[in-house]
């Protein structure tokens, strides 16, 4: 959500602000724009719309070795040009990009602004018109900048440039995330490694209220009340080539291609060389202490948590709540007396879920952090952190990060039984093994699934998904792929629910996809099929090997019962690719989405 990329250096700024924000389009946005210092002043250039448009925008003549670019998802004002960033002070000698949300902006208005005049409907603007007031009563601008930015309320992750001082970037961050990347004889301030990776792999972490001065062969870090901060940069290892499509037409279908290896990663960065699972003593001790496990999470990550619940309460033994983070730092429940918080995100930003985890460590509770990027918000704030090793997940739609979600889950559940004694029966490596090499056989037979997204999805407004258990939780997962990329209305449900309400909504022809994986509930899902299918539904059931009647549309291959989430959610992915496909969706950036949502 949103996407900043910053240069002062040697070489030409443009190239490297397009490219970049380029590789921060997978974050979602609506608008872009890139401002340069050049010889004729600060020159912007915005759009409403994608970087190809800014591309021809840009005017091929504006030479600059200095330069902010923005991507846009819109909060504060309508997605257009004026609302697009950056923004510029009222005489034009601040020039700003920001992401996150000021929370005092009308306050900040109403006190410092009254007589400047706003072209934008954007809390963003406040900020540049209130550095360009402040400046007036300072002669260095890194004292205004600072004075600015310490009456701020909310997130941001800000970089300035001073029209008046070319050697400078200004920059500041608050729970919005924010990079600075260090080359040789240049640097550059990015959201997110990815965008300048082809610049340098040497970043330096900056944390909530420091600001930053950049400059050609310096970087510069402070406290908000001055105090000098010295940080040592740390090699990004994200490799080229997972941040690049290669053959694929889109980033989603490479990322469910990858299901497999990335299961097979978790396998090898979670075992020793006996062939025994290795987690860190304190997160042991931490599961084996607390008595009541509290999943926060949103979106998929949220689903995978579902699916988490019945690992921890089936083979730990542990009490689990599920929550959706946004509800939950609004509408806390009772919480037991040793509760044990478990954040799961991918982007490790999500804006919703941090509120939760700063709540709970203000509570003094423990926290573990299940998320893809290492360094990420979520992972340095809480006590411990699980790696996905899923690799950089491109696509909004999240795929592999769920099954991984899933996987880690599993090890972590299969963890905790282990030392509390519990006899399991089973070698969790080896079925998360089996499971690895049974979603690649799903994945080498996509035709059958490009068919079953036509034949049932082609031209239908709205579809259902149901299952009980774990495949319920699945259901809920795959009517959210359908719905984030395709646009046609979805649902999951648990299959015995229908009859209580949403069996109205079944008329002649409506697709109703069951899923029937878990023997204990085989003939009952099977009668909720029944039920629709006599009201006309389209019926079509995905059930498990061993489970299987004559008109299944698709047999899965056997897993370990626990684990069938991660084969059959491979099916609903790929159904949910193709019937995007076939109704001409942008498959990849989605409309209205973002990524990593990092605004509550
Ligand atoms: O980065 P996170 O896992 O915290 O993100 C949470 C949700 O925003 C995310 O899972 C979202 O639902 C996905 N785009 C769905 O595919």
């Amino acid at each position: 959500m949103c996407g900043i990329v910053g240069y002062i250096g040697e070489h030409q700024a443009t190239d490297v602000l397009l490219n970049g924000l380029e590789k921060l389009e997978y974050r979602g946005y609506d608008s872009a724009g890139i401002a340069l210092v050049t010889g004729r002043g600060t020159e912007q250039f915005k759009v409403k719309g994608r970087i190809d448009a800014l591309r021809q925008r840009v005017d091929g003549q504006s030479q600059s070795t200095m330069g902010i670019g923005h991507t846009r998802w819109a909060t504060h004002g309508a997605p257009n040009e004026t609302n697009a960033h950056p923004h510029q002070s009222e005489s034009g000698r601040f020039t700003l990009v920001h992401n996150g949300v000021i929370e005092n902006y009308q306050a900040l208005k109403e006190d410092y602004l009254q007589d400047v005049d706003l072209v934008s409907s954007t809390d963003t603007e406040i900020i540049v018109q209130l550095v360009e007031q402040i400046s007036k009563k300072h002669e260095q601008t890194a004292a205004a900048f600072r004075e600015a930015i310490s009456i701020l309320e909310g997130s941001y992750a800000i970089a300035m440039i001073d029209q008046e001082d070319s050697g400078t970037l200004y920059v500041a961050k608050n729970k919005s995330p924010l990079l600075i990347g260090i080359g040789d004889g240049f640097n550059v301030v990015a959201s997110d490694a990815m965008a300048t990776l082809k610049e340098t792999d040497q970043y330096v972490e900056i944390e909530d209220q420091e600001i930053v001065f950049v400059q050609r062969h310096h970087v510069t870090i402070e406290k908000l009340d001055g105090t000098l901060v010295n940080r040592i940069p740390y090699t990004a290892e994200i490799d080229m080539t997972d941040i690049e499509k290669g053959t694929y037409p889109h980033f989603m279908l490479k990322e469910i291609d990858e299901q497999p290896i990335v299961m097979r990663n978790i396998i090898n960065a979670y075992q020793n060389e006996h062939d025994e699972l290795r987690l860190e003593p304190e997160i042991r001790e931490a599961m084996t202490q607390c008595d009541r496990i509290y999943i926060i999470a949103c979106g998929t990550s949220y689903h995978a948590g579902l699916v988490g619940k019945t690992f921890l309460e089936k083979l730990a033994r542990i009490p689990i709540e599920v929550h959706v983070a946004s509800e939950f730092s609004y509408n806390m429940p009772l919480l037991s007396e040793k509760p044990l918080f478990i954040f799961i995100s991918q982007s490790g930003e999500t804006a919703d879920s941090r509120a939760v985890l700063v709540k709970v460590k203000e509570m003094g509770h423990q926290a573990l952090t299940i998320t893809n990027v290492s360094g990420s918000t979520l992972s340095r704030e809480a006590d411990y952190t699980l790696h996905l090793h899923a690799g950089p997940e491109i696509a909004v739609a999240s795929t592999k990060a769920y099954t991984a979600q899933i996987a880690v889950l599993a090890i972590l559940a299969v963890d905790t039984a282990t030392k509390k004694d519990i006899t399991l029966g089973f070698n969790p490596l080896q079925e998360l093994a089996i499971a690895a090499n049974a979603m690649e056989m799903l994945t080498d037979q996509k035709a059958v699934f490009e068919d079953l997204a036509e034949a049932y999805l082609d031209v239908s407004r709205n579809a259902f998904f149901i299952g009980r258990g774990t495949d319920y939780y699945v259901a809920l997962e795959a009517a959210l792929k359908l719905k984030e990329i395709s646009y046609i209305q979805a649902g999951g449900f648990a299959g015995g629910e229908l009859k209580h309400g949403t069996i109205a909504l079944i008329e002649e022809g409506t697709p109703v996809i069951a899923l029937s994986t878990q023997k204990h509930v085989n003939y009952a899902i099977r009668g909720n099929v029944q039920e629709v299918a006599a009201r006309g539904a389209n019926t079509m059931v995905i059930s498990t090997k061993g489970l299987d009647e004559e008109t299944d549309a698709f047999v899965l291959p056997e897993v370990h019962e626990l684990l069938t989430p991660l084969v059959s959610v491979v099916t609903m992915q790929l159904i949910a690719y193709y019937a995007a496909l076939y109704r001409g969706c942008d498959v990849d950036k989605p409309r209205n989405l973002a990524k990593s949502v990092t605004v509550e």
